[in-house]
C-alpha cells in the first residue's frame, strides 16, 4: 500500500510517499524567508506552501518510482497549526483524493510526531513513554497502543522549542534558535552561570517562561548594552541548554518510576538536540528500556510521519469525507484515557 503524506502546518512544506511503512521519498522544503523576521510570518508561510506543494508532489512521485495512480491513500495534516498554511495542504489533498478517487485521511500533526519513531528500523515497543518537544508543543505521554494515548503532562506556558527560539533571539543568534544554541553550547562549559528549572505543583507539567526571563535578566545585568563575547555566548548557551534538558528529563525519570514501559521515544523538532538525546539514552539504559529517537529528517516537520499515521488510521477503519475540515485527533478527543 502506497500512502502519500502532506504536511503544511507551519514553515516546512513536505510531501512523502511510504509503502507498507517504508519511506520511498520524503521531501522537505524549509522556508528561509522567515529568518529575516526572527519567527514565522503566517501569510508568507501560506504563500510559500502554495508555490512549493505541486513541484514537491511531482518530485516525490519521481523519487518513489511510482505513478500518481499508484497512490492508495492521501494523508494530510489537518491541525494543529497555522490556519492559512494548513488550508493549503488540506485543500490540495482533498482535490487529489477526489480526482484519484482514493481515501482522504486527515491527520493530527502531534500524532504524526508521536509515532515518528516507527519510521526507524528499531521501533518503539508498546507501551512507551513519549516526550514530544517542538516549537509549539511540549508533552509527556503514555502511549498504550496505536489508538490509546494518555497525557501525563504538558507545558503551562512556552514550548521547549519556543524557549530555544526566544533565548536565541535574546542572544542575537538567529532563527530557528535550537540548532544555533546547540552549536554555541558545544563550545561552552560548566561555569557558575546557572538557570533555574521550574518546580510545579502538578508533577508532570513543564514551564519554560521563567528560564527565558532569567536569561534576559542575566544578560541585562552582566552585559547591559555591551556586545556579548563568543565565549560568553557559548557558556550561556551551555547553561540554558542544560536547564531545558534537566527540566525535560527529570519528568521522564519520574514517569519511569510510576509507569511500566518498554521504550522511551523522543520526538519533534527539539528531538534533534544532541544533549537531550544523549541524556535520555543514558536514562533508558539505566532503566532497561529501549530509546528511540527518529533520524534528524523525521524530527522536524515532515510528510513521512503524516503518511505513517495516516496509514494506521486507515488500517483502523477510520473514514472521513471531503467535508472534514479539522481532525481533532486523539489528544483532544475520544480515545484519550
Ligand atoms: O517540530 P518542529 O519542526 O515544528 C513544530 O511543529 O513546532 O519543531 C521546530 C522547533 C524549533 O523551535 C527549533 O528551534 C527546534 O525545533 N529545534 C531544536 C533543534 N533543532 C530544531 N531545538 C533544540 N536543539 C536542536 N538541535
Ligand atoms: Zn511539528
Amino acid at each position: 500500500m502506497n500512502v502519500l503524506g502532506i504536511e503544511t502546518s507551519c514553515d516546512e512544506t513536505s510531501v512523502a510517499i511510504i509503502s507498507n511503512g517504508n519511506v520511498l521519498s520524503n521531501l522537505v522544503a524549509s522556508q528561509d524567508i522567515h529568518k529575516i523576521y526572527g519567527g514565522v510570518v503566517p501569510e508568507l508561510s501560506s504563500r510559500a506552501h502554495l508555490q512549493m506543494i505541486l513541484p514537491l508532489l511531482k518530485k516525490a512521485i519521481q523519487e518513489a518510482k511510482i505513478s500518481i495512480n499508484d497512490i492508495d491513500v492521501v494523508a494530510v495534516t489537518a491541525g494543529p497549526g497555522l490556519i492559512g498554511a494548513l488550508l493549503v495542504g488540506l485543500t490540495f489533498a482533498k482535490g487529489l483524493s477526489y480526482s484519484l478517487n482514493k481515501p482522504f485521511i486527515p491527520v493530527n500533526h502531534i500524532e504524526g510526531h508521536i509515532f515518528s519513531g516507527f519510521l526507524m528500523k528499531e521501533k518503539p515497543e508498546f507501551p512507551f513513554l513519549c516526550l514530544v518537544v517542538s516549537g509549539g508543543h511540549t508533552l509527556l505521554l503514555y502511549v498504550e497502543n496505536d489508538l490509546k494515548i494518555k497525557k501525563l503532562g504538558s507545558t503551562i506556558d512556552d514550548a521547549a522549542g519556543e524557549a530555544f527560539d526566544k533565548v536565541s533571539k535574546l542572544l542575537g543568534l538567529g532563527y530557528p534558535g535550537g540548532p544555533l544554541i546547540q552549536k554555541y553550547a558545544e563550545n561552552g562549559s560548566e561555569t557558575n552561570i546557572k538557570f533555574p528549572v521550574a518546580k510545579l505543583k502538578s508533577e508532570y507539567d513543564f514551564s519554560f517562561s521563567g528560564v527565558k526571563t532569567s536569561v534576559l535578566r542575566f544578560i541585562q545585568k552582566e552585559f547591559g548594552e555591551n556586545k556579548i563575547s563568543e565565549n560568553d555566548l557559548a557558556n550561556i548557551s551551555f547553561a540554558f541548554q542544560n536547564s531545558i534538558v534537566d527540566a525535560l528529563t527529570e519528568k521522564v525519570e519520574l514517569a519511569l518510576k510510576n509507569y511500566k514501559v518498554k521504550s522511551i521515544s523522543l520526538v519533534g523538532g527539539v528531538a534533534a538536540n544532541k544533549a537531550l538525546r544523549e541524556k535520555l539514552n543514558d536514562i533508558s539504559k539505566k532503566n532497561n528500556v529501549s530509546f528511540i529517537a527518529p533520524a534528524l529528517e523525521y524530527c522536524g516537520d515532515n510528510g513521512a510521519m503524516i503518511a505513517y499515521r495516516g496509514q494506521k488510521l486507515f488500517e483502523a477503519g477510520l473514514k472521513y469525507d471531503l467535508n472534514y475540515n479539522a481532525y481533532p485527533g486523539l489528544l483532544n478527543n475520544t480515545f484519550i484515557i
